[in-house]
């Protein structure tokens, strides 16, 4: 086992057979977490980068069977934020010192081309990176986004598995979710995408497959997170995602792609108290608190015990700069792009 993980350390490659075999194995978990915490020192450096999460519509017409989102699900407060009250919130973040937003909401039609590409285009009249998390569009939704400055998109996969991704995301479908993802490569976007980890009836092999999917389509960004089961969703009675198991999904993430950026994800906090912490310390590089302001932050509700509810966006900034500097670490004065295509 110790061999593999050299390899891995060594030439960022593996066969599917040894990451299953890394991925069963509990008893070496640390020595992969800490030869993924090297790769990401060498390769990213110590500096953490932070985005500022706006989550600015909880309104979805699509029914994801893991989403508190889902349309289906009537006791969720829904609200949208105006596309004016989204730049101001994108002024105030760039205020508290972020470079980067990220605004992300369920698949909302309110949302026209032309609100969203108003939104990029004031916004980065601020000078700040933008990433989009809006969900599948059309080719030329893709390109009206990118020609008004949208810098990244983020869409996750889910799972590669097309079987459990259509059973899970029932009307959706997998050819859909991989062709938005060659046309966001197309026009030049970064790419996140991840992977779920606990989706029932989801397998080691399946999430093999995934990581080896992420090096496949040469992601700028890879968001790991468990499966947390909501009581508002068919999924309520799930047994949900292992800290432990996400964490290694995300480890080996970073030894065979050691230069991209991986969030610490809000889910692995959910699970764990100290999961962000934990998720940095074991591969990961970038945190992306919520600037998002009032009742939105509780209603933007994917899964139960979400974290920083009532917390306001400053004290949350204030809060992960504490916990990065703890562990003795930076955060980044930069825009935070993939190494490869940029130095800031
Ligand atoms: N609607 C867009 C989409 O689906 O790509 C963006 C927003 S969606 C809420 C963002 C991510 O939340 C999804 O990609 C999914 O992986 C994650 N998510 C949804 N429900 C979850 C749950 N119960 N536990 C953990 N993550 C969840
Ligand atoms: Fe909607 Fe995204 Fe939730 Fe699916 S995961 S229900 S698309 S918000
Ligand atoms: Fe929100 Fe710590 S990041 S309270």
């Amino acid at each position: 086992m110790k061999e593999l993980i050299e390899k891995a350390e060594k030439t960022h490659q593996l066969s599917k057979a040894e990451i299953v075999l890394l991925l069963e194995n509990h008893e070496i978990q640390e020595e992969l977490f800490n030869a993924a915490d090297r790769v990401r020192k060498e390769y990213v450096g110590d500096e953490v980068q932070l985005r500022g999460l706006i989550e600015f519509s909880n309104i979805c017409k699509q029914k994801c069977l893991y989403c508190g989102l889902r349309a289906s699900n009537k006791n969720v407060n829904r609200y949208r934020l105006q596309p004016d009250e989204i730049i101001e919130l994108a002024r105030k973040a760039k205020g508290y010192g972020y470079k980067t937003v990220v605004l992300q909401s369920g698949e909302d039609d309110y949302y026209t081309v032309e609100k969203i590409t108003y939104i990029v285009t004031e916004i980065k009249k601020l000078e700040m990176a933008i990433t989009l998390s809006i969900g599948e569009k059309t080719y030329e939704e893709y390109k009206a986004y990118r020609d008004a400055g949208a810098d990244r998109y983020l869409l996750r996969i889910e799972t590669t598995d097309k079987r459990l991704y259509e059973d899970m995301d029932p009307g959706m479908n997998h050819e859909d979710r991989k062709r938005c993802l060659e046309d966001l490569k197309e026009f030049g976007y970064e790419v996140g995408t991840g992977c779920l980890v606990g989706l029932p009836g989801q397998t080691i092999e399946s999430l093999a497959d995934d990581i080896l999917f992420f090096k496949e389509i040469d992601a700028d960004m890879i968001g790991i997170g468990p499966f947390i089961p909501n009581n508002d969703t068919p999924l309520k009675h799930s047994k949900g995602g292992d800290f432990d198991l996400s964490l290694r999904v995300m480890a080996l993430t970073r030894l065979l792609l050691p230069d991209i950026n991986i969030p610490a994800t809000t889910a692995m906090e959910v699970i764990n108290p100290q999961g962000r912490i934990i998720a940095l310390k074991s591969g990961a590089n970038v945190v992306m608190p919520n600037v998002t302001e009032g009742e939105a932050r509780k209603w933007y509700a994917l899964y139960p015990g979400k974290i920083c509810v009532n917390d306001t966006p400053a004290h949350c900034r204030g809060c992960i700069t504490g916990k990065i500097k703890g562990i003795g670490r930076d955060v980044s004065e930069g825009f935070g792009f993939h190494k490869k295509n940029s130095e800031s």
